[in-house]
């Protein structure tokens, strides 16, 4: 088997316990390839982490763990630790991650090299200081960084570069497939990088990311994702749209504490966008101490990157120009997708079709949705995506 030869092959090449820079790979089949990425050897990362100890923990996702270390040259690292679902054949996963070694820009994460020792799957990235968006903005006050509006201005404007360079600069152009809080990284000066983009393609086609941690992500999806699966750079878009109105407003996309019309931030947004109050959303921590007029403009920008027909949201580049002033917006802006909306259709579906116990598929978007597909208190089926515990677990 290929995959075992590489792997023999990969075994041999870190047997020394030493990390080597990137490099030509050959296989007793006739593979070969340029390995531009550093790799490391397990047992160097093993000590970085000391033993990948609790304490160097600093986080878990969908994809494992992620520690602090130490190199041996004294750099400082984030060390993301692939959970064992995640684990590709060294072929695939040596693919993918060249495709993402290649990538430097300001506002991404960069990936200094990996390990692929044995059956462990490990990353290693620049570590960024002042953790995520998520867990700072986001997180009630607790972390003690203040965001003022340059701030957060910066932020949009560096995440939206970040995004139209893997849109539409590199070749071949690279999807995020999950734009949110906390895959924007915060470096020391508080500008933004985003992290993950590539990800999402490391793992097997039968594990989908987005259905088993979707309590933090559902939000962010776009409708015509969580319905059909069609995944184009407009999803992305919409997530960053949702990701705007969060960094202009210091409040998660979904916040069920809080009465039921403020609960989603996009249905927030628009029906106050209709009455023209948009700058009540403006975060109020803020003090009143921001431009007005670039902050609706912003939430304004959120609007149209969130509009329900993927067709009606600018590209990212276009994005850009609107954030920052070049270009000003003459759209007009229509009801974003929400995804409120299709929950909404699900349960009225359900209750119909237990009634007339018949499929339904004439409601507007409802012929998309699997009506066939299993639903109880805490698992829902929207198309191709399962939403698990959405009401519960949504913060
Ligand atoms: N390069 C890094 N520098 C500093 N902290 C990081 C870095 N990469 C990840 N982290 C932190 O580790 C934690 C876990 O990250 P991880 O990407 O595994 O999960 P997540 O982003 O919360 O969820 P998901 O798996 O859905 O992306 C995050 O809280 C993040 O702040
Ligand atoms: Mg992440």
């Amino acid at each position: 088997m290929v995959c075992g030869t590489l792997m023999s092959c990969f075994n041999c090449l870190f047997t020394r316990g030493e990390s080597s820079p990137s490099g030509t790979v050959e296989t007793e089949e006739g593979f070969s390839g340029v390995l531009n990425v550093r790799t490391y050897a397990y047992k160097e990362l093993k000590h970085a982490t000391d033993d990948f100890s609790e304490h160097n923990k600093i986080g878990e996702g969908g994809f494992g763990s992620v520690y602090k270390g130490r190199l041996k040259d004294g750099t400082i690292v984030a060390i993301k630790v692939l959970a064992a679902e995640s684990r590709q054949g060294v072929r695939e996963f040596l693919t993918e991650i060249n495709v993402i070694s290649d990538i430097e820009h300001e506002n991404l994460v960069k990936l200094y090299g990996c390990c692929v020792e044995g059956h462990h799957r490990i990353l290693v990235y620049n570590y960024l200081e002042n953790n995520s968006l998520a867990q700072t903005l986001l997180d009630g006050g607790r972390s003690g960084l203040q965001f003022d509006w340059r701030t957060r201005s910066n932020i949009g404007i560096g995440v939206a570069r970040g995004l139209a360079f893997l849109h539409e600069e590199v070749q071949p152009h690279i999807l995020h497939r999950d734009i949110k809080a906390s895959n924007i990284l915060l470096d020391r000066n508080l500008n933004p990088k985003i992290s993950d983009f590539g990800l999402a393609k490391l793992l097997p086609p039968n594990m989908t990311h987005v259905s088993t941690r979707v309590a933090g992500t559902i939000g962010y999806l776009a409708p015509e994702y969580a319905i059909r699966g069609q995944l184009t750079r407009k999803a992305d878009i919409y997530s960053f749209g949702v990701l705007l109105l969060e960094i202009v407003s210091g409040r998660c996309n979904t916040n069920t504490r809080l009465p039921i019309e403020e609960q989603y931030l996009l249905e927030r947004t628009w029906s106050l966008h209709e009455r023209n109050e948009l700058v009540l959303l403006v975060d109020t921590s803020l003090n009143g101490e921001f431009d007005a007029e670039e902050a609706c403009r912003f939430l304004k920008i959120g609007l149209l990157c969130t509009q329900d027909s993927p067709k009606l949201r600018p590209s990212m580049s276009t994005v850009m120009r609107y954030l920052t002033g070049e270009k000003s917006i003459e759209l007009k802006i229509t009801k974003p997708g929400l995804i409120s909306d299709l929950m909404d259709l699900k349960v009225r579906s359900q209750k119909k079709a237990k009634k007339s116990n018949t499929t339904i598929s004439t409601m507007n978007t409802a012929s998309a949705l699997n009506s066939s597909s299993a639903s109880s208190a805490n698992n829902t089926t929207y198309g191709s995506l399962t939403f698990t515990d959405i009401h519960d677990r949504s913060v």
